[in-house]
């Protein structure tokens, strides 16, 4: 079949923006680590770059996570629901649960190093976002800037996309790219690819609350307009 035929594409809406007579989007951050992508998301609502959306959660699964003392710094809500140790579907449970009772409608996966159970991607279905540093489909997995480098590409980046039952797989809302320089490290390359990450995240926010796109197959694009 080629793009554009589409009869067994399926085609599907952004459920978030139906945020039920509440006027802002609220989000769930994931976190398990130092929550920089968290950091920057909270700065650009802050400077007003990022509208219509507000930070309902901030959810650790690492108790000494750092992004968790910067939710608090910040005077935002905040949970520890430690995983090691407990079964997947379990914790899940438990996290869903969390993110109900705070009225989540777009959850943010920021550096959260745990695979989501089924239950949890069904129960936020086309509503949970990860970024990843590589330009998927190149590079999943964990320690995806030291691959690109290892493997010599000239371009690097970083990528957002919805989550689904597959790792890194999930709809590719956008994409930064950055040149791999003749004297980079890993380490720098990894560095320079962040500060994309942090200028990505919010804008595939932004681009998925407006409401304004549709996925068709695997493919996210901006909404015909004329489809309605
Ligand atoms: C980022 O590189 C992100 O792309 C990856 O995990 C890292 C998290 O960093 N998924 P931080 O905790 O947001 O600083």
């Amino acid at each position: 079949m080629t793009a554009g035929e589409g009869e067994s594409e399926s085609t599907e809406r952004s459920p978030t923006v139906e945020t039920e007579g509440h006027p802002l989007v609220r989000l769930g951050i994931l976190l398990s680590g130092r929550g920089s992508n968290f950091n920057a998301i909270a700065e650009s609502i802050r400077a007003g770059r990022l509208k219509r959306v507000e930070i309902a959660i901030v959810i650790s699964n690492v108790a000494d996570a750092p992004g968790i003392s910067t939710a608090q710094q910040l005077g935002l809500q905040h949970a520890v629901l430690v995983s090691k140790g407990r079964a997947r579907s379990e914790h899940d449970a438990d996290v869903v649960r969390c993110l109900l009772d705070h009225r989540v409608d777009l959850v943010c996966l920021a550096g959260y190093m745990r695979l989501l159970s089924p239950e949890f991607i069904a129960a936020f279905h086309n509503r949970i976002l990860n970024i990843h540093p590589s330009l998927l489909p190149a590079f999943p997995g964990l320690d995806a800037q030291q691959q690109a480098f290892d493997y010599g590409v000239k371009w690097a980046g970083c990528t957002v996309h919805f989550v689904d039952e597959h790792l890194d797989h999930g709809a590719i809302i956008l994409q930064r790219a950055i040149p791999v320089l003749d004297d980079d490290s890993a380490h720098s390359l990894a560095e320079r690819i962040l500060v994309e990450e942090h200028i990505a995240y919010s804008q595939a926010i932004a681009r998925v609350v407006s409401g304004q796109w549709e996925i068709r197959g695997r493919r996210y694009a901006k909404r015909n307009s004329a489809n309605g």
